[in-house]
């Protein structure tokens, strides 16, 4: 069985803690990442980590001439595809850079996939396509509805596998749906590294913790949750990688019994299964590293909504995976991270 997988956007957070997980699975990988959001020192960092130099292509998933080259160089088995990008207030000012990067960054990257007939894709997907959640948990047959385009980019691009796969084409294709990835690899050697200030709940506690910021604003303290402020289903990041492995042995599993038949399309949702409200979360970072963390509420965000967590079950059936880490060690690895790089990769 061909083992060689395309990691796109293998540069940035998720991306790189999976180039780990991978590697310690027995995958060959090669990494294809325009840097936008990212940099070559977290590509430094994991060759470190793994003691072996990655395979590093700088280009954009939308060069589809270059994406040949690089399908024309190696025999893949599938692509892990996070390249993207992520930020709902940008997309929301930024529309057609976010429909672009995102949407047609994907279709380039599906057409040079058919042409070089690699047809199984785990795809970097999102809680954020179940909209305000009818009822909780969230299980995968859920209604989708998006209101940014950030979230629309992301319903949009599970919109076009699912046409895909109804072509009946040989198909295998795994959208992931994250809950909210948090922490970092426990060497304190690579995490999260947010351009300007974060707009994510973790990234901006640790950062007051290590006295960047000066307090938090805690979005709404009157919803109706078990202390009045915002639930979510936090998963630590290194879980979510050792997800991404999980759905690649399956796929393997799957096209080994029978080339013949495809899956189409399989979406899973990747969390914990457990939901933490904004405050339980500042008070387990407050106690992991020792420091004050100042808050005070402000008004609800727009957009947000009260409550968010997975069912996991589908996970645990079909993949065998499930989330193991606690909320404490979502905090100690995101605070070890923090501590050591205060200014993350620049810190180097
Ligand atoms: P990230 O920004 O750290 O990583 C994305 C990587 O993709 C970056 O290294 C960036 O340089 C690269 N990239 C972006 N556009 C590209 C392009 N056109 N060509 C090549 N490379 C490109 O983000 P992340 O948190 O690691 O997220 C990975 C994926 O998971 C994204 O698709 C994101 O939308 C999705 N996701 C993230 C979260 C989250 O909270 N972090 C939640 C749900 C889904
Ligand atoms: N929050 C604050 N203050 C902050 C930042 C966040 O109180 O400074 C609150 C929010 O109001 C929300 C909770 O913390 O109640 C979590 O907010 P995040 O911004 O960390 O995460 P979201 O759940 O809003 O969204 C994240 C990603 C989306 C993704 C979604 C589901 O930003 O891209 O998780 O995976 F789609």
């Amino acid at each position: 069985m061909k083992n060689k997988i395309l990691v796109t956007g293998g540069a940035g957070y998720i991306g790189s803690h999976t180039c780990i997980a991978l590697h310690e699975a027995g995958y060959d990988i090669v990494v294809y990442d325009n840097l936008s959001n990212s940099s070559r020192e977290a590509i430094e960092r994991v060759s470190k980590l793994i003691d072996q130099p990655i395979d590093f292509v700088k280009g954009d998933i939308r060069d589809t001439d270059l994406l040949k080259q690089v399908f024309a160089e190696h025999q893949f088995f599938g692509v892990i595809h996070f390249a993207g990008l992520k930020a709902v207030g940008e997309s929301v000012a930024k529309p057609l850079l976010y429909y672009n990067n995102n949407v047609s960054g994907t279709i380039a990257l599906l057409e040079v996939m058919r042409e070089a007939d690699v047809k199984n894709l785990v795809f970097s997907s999102s809680a954020t396509v179940y909209g305000d959640p009818e009822s909780l948990p969230i299980n995968e047959e859920s209604k989708r509805s998006c209101t940014n385009p950030y979230g629309q980019s992301k319903l949009m691009v599970e919109h076009i596998l699912e046409d895909l796969a109804a072509t009946d084409d040989g198909w295998n294709l795994i959208p992931l749906r994250y809950f909210n990835p948090v922490g970092a690899h426990p060497s304190g050697q690579i995490g999260e590294d947010p351009n300007d200030i974060p707009n994510n709940l973790m990234p901006y506690i640790s950062q007051v913790a290590v006295g960047k910021l000066e307090k938090l604003s805690i979005f709404g303290n009157d919803y109706s949750t078990v202390d009045g402020t915002g639930v979510r289903d936090f998963i630590h990041v290194t879980d979510l990688a050792q997800g991404h492995v999980a759905a690649l042995n399956y796929l393997q599993k799957q096209v080994g019994r029978d080339k013949y038949s495809s899956i189409g399309f399989l979406p899973i949702n990747l969390g914990t299964g457990k939901g933490t409200s904004v405050l339980e979360l500042v008070t387990a970072f407050s106690e992991v590293s020792g420091q004050n963390i100042p808050y005070q509420f402000s008004a609800r965000r727009a957009g947000d909504i009260a409550s968010c967590y997975a069912s996991a079950d589908k996970a645990k059936d079909l993949l065998g995976w499930e989330a193991t880490l606690s909320i404490t060690e979502m905090c100690q690895d995101t605070w070890r991270w923090q501590s050591k790089n205060p200014n993350g990769y620049h810190s180097a």
